[in-house]
């Protein structure tokens, strides 16, 4: 049947979205998927009534964010009754709720840095005492690093609230990890090779993993053979938590004292020429376009 490919939509990360699903598409119809492109929201289009207008058989999700990735777009499709490929409602929703994924994690008994939730009444000293400099000031509802910040006092600090509360009304703070950031894809029940992120800015920001060059994707992670099985054993454990299926990607960092601690899920991962998921299953010897035709098979209701 027909393959409606997802994406835009009218998130922060519209832009991304409309990359990831560009190669989405190609990679689709290489492999020979009679699939077509659904642009949600274009020129403030209804995505509801576009959703409706269109004839397809199954959707390949591709938008980032709000409104495609939180479990909103999946509920229509289950009201539809059309197939659709990765996390479900729930999981979507968690896992675009930072605040309440590591609230859930902790519960599990998975690893998360220490975190406070911030309002226009917090209380910004008692924040800094809890948590220490740096700290990462992030929305809690958004990707791509997007309103996200790495603070060093207490005047930085009020200010990235400020700007993160310009993208969500829920924002939190977390303790900087210093030591290395691993990020693993995770396909239906398997983690795919760990990559280790080298970023010569602050922190991996929206430029260093979509337009700097000098971003470093590195397979040789320095880990143990037993260290590295860990990681995927939590990222793939942690990925089953929130009740993810199908396709996602975990962000990790490991601490000096070499323990892992897990940042967020994403459940729709980008898939430009700059992600992570792609690179990954290149390296497990899968191309793009065999990765896509994966990942429609795991396409449910
Ligand atoms: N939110 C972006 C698209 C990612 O996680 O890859
Ligand atoms: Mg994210």
């Amino acid at each position: 049947g027909r393959v409606a490919v997802l994406m835009g939509g009218d998130s922060a990360e519209r832009s991304i979205s409309l990359r990831s699903g560009a190669e989405v598409l190609k990679g689709l119809c290489q492999a020979g998927v009679d699939a077509f492109a659904i642009d949600l929201c274009a020129n403030g289009a209804d995505p509801v009534a576009q959703l409706l207008d269109a004839e397809f058989d199954r959707a390949f999700l591709i938008l980032h964010g709000r409104g495609g990735e939180d479990g909103t777009l999946q509920g229509l499709l289950e009201m539809l009754k059309k197939p659709y490929t990765g996390s479900g409602v729930a999981a979507s929703a968690l896992g675009m709720d930072k605040l309440r994924c590591k609230q859930l994690w902790l519960g599990a008994g998975f690893p998360t840095p220490p975190f406070a939730e911030l309002n226009a009444d917090a209380d910004l000293q008692a924040v800094a005492d809890k948590l220490g400099f740096p700290m990462m000031v992030k929305p809690v509802h958004e990707g791509s690093s997007i309103g996200m910040s790495r603070v060093k006092d207490l005047a930085q600090l009020q200010a990235a609230y400020a700007e993160a509360a310009r993208y969500d009304n829920l924002v939190i703070a977390e303790q900087w990890v210093q030591g290395a950031e691993y990020t693993l894809a995770v396909l239906r029940d398997t983690a795919l090779p760990v990559i280790k992120l080298e970023t010569s800015h602050d922190f991996y920001d929206f430029n260093a993993k979509y337009e700097a060059s000098d971003t470093r994707y590195l397979f040789e992670h320095g880990l143990s053979d037993a260290q590295h099985q860990a990681l995927q054993t939590l990222a793939v454990k942690a990925f089953s938590a929130v009740g993810c299926r199908g396709w996602g990607r975990v962000d990790v960092m490991m601490n000096a004292d070499g323990e892992f601690l897990l940042l967020e899920v994403n459940t729709l991962p980008g898939m430009t020429d700059h992600s992570l998921v792609p690179m990954a299953a290149k390296q497990a010897g899968m191309s793009f376009s065999e990765l896509v035709v994966e990942i429609l098979r795991t396409a449910k209701l």
